[in-house]
């Protein structure tokens, strides 16, 4: 269905003789704010480099780790817990012939079957917001990096404490949202052997992102872009206006952290 909503909205399947960029499916495989801007910055933060063993948690449909091997020819491994996510991501590769990236269903809180201390980099875009349990995701980040090993995170986190609006984009009703506050990330990591060494607001940021979307949204008359549209449904004019309003009142922040994995 989605590959469906992609062909009907102008992206099609190349010809043989043709691949598809990740920088050319931007609209379509990046579900986060900023996209392809947003992501570079973070790995440039996170110091990726050429011929890195990276894993990026909860995928999606694989934009970033299309991206960040295209970019940095790294050999990426992405894991979502969607299985039509990670179909749709595996299709996707083979428009773009990105042979070093692979897609598995799993779990960021375990991440089971990754070989312990054998990941140069991780990171995780805009998914946090659903993991309850931050100690365990820290535990699974800890064992699979190599000591000097970075984690970067770019995620939505809580603000003042009251309650959200519902829906956002990540959850529909209450008890779908896991947001966490900076400080109980920063525990978490610490205490799975990882040192903060970065942390941006990123609050002001995303306002202005989400204001340009729908500024060029509204000229092109549809709500939304491609990607938001078929993966948040037709109310993700709402979700955003939620988003934003409680990024203004403080109920939410946005913040981009940096770690590295401790030597022993
Ligand atoms: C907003 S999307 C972001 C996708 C991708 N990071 C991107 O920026 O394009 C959040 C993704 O996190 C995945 N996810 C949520 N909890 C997860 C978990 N515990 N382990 C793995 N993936 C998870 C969801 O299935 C979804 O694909």
């Amino acid at each position: 269905m989605i590959i469906a909503g992609l062909q009907s909205s102008g992206v099609s399947v190349p010809s043989p003789d043709t691949a598809l960029t990740a920088v050319q499916l931007r609209g379509v495989d990046q579900f986060h704010i900023g996209g392809v801007n947003s992501a570079l910055a973070l790995f440039d933060k996170m110091g990726i480099k050429k011929g890195d063993v990276v894993v990026d948690i909860g995928s999606g449909l694989g934009g970033p780790a299309r991206l960040v091997s295209e970019r940095f020819g790294c050999s990426v491994v992405g894991v979502d817990l969607c299985e039509e996510f990670v179909a749709v991501a595996k299709e996707i590769n083979v428009w773009t012939r990105s042979s070093g990236v692979e897609f598995r269903v799993g779990d960021g809180s375990s991440l089971e079957g990754m070989e312990p201390g054998t990941v140069d980099s991780m990171f995780m875009l805009h998914v946090g917001m659903n993991v309850e349990d931050k100690v365990a995701l820290g535990g699974a980040v800890g064992r699979g990096l190599k000591e000097g090993g970075v984690f970067g995170v770019f995620d939505m986190v809580a603000g003042d404490g009251r309650a959200l609006d519902y829906p956002v984009p990540f959850a529909t009703e209450a008890g779908q949202a896991f947001l966490s506050r900076e400080e109980e990330y920063v525990e978490a990591f610490e205490g799975a052997g990882l040192s903060l060494v970065g942390m941006e607001d990123k609050t002001e940021y995303c306002l202005d992102v989400i204001k340009g979307n729908a500024k060029r949204a509204k000229e092109k008359g549809r709500e939304g872009g491609l990607g938001p549209t078929i993966v948040q449904g037709k109310n993700v004019g709402t979700k955003m206006k939620n988003i934003v309003a409680m990024f203004k009142d403080g109920r939410m922040r946005a913040s981009e952290m940096i770690f590295e994995k401790k030597s022993s």
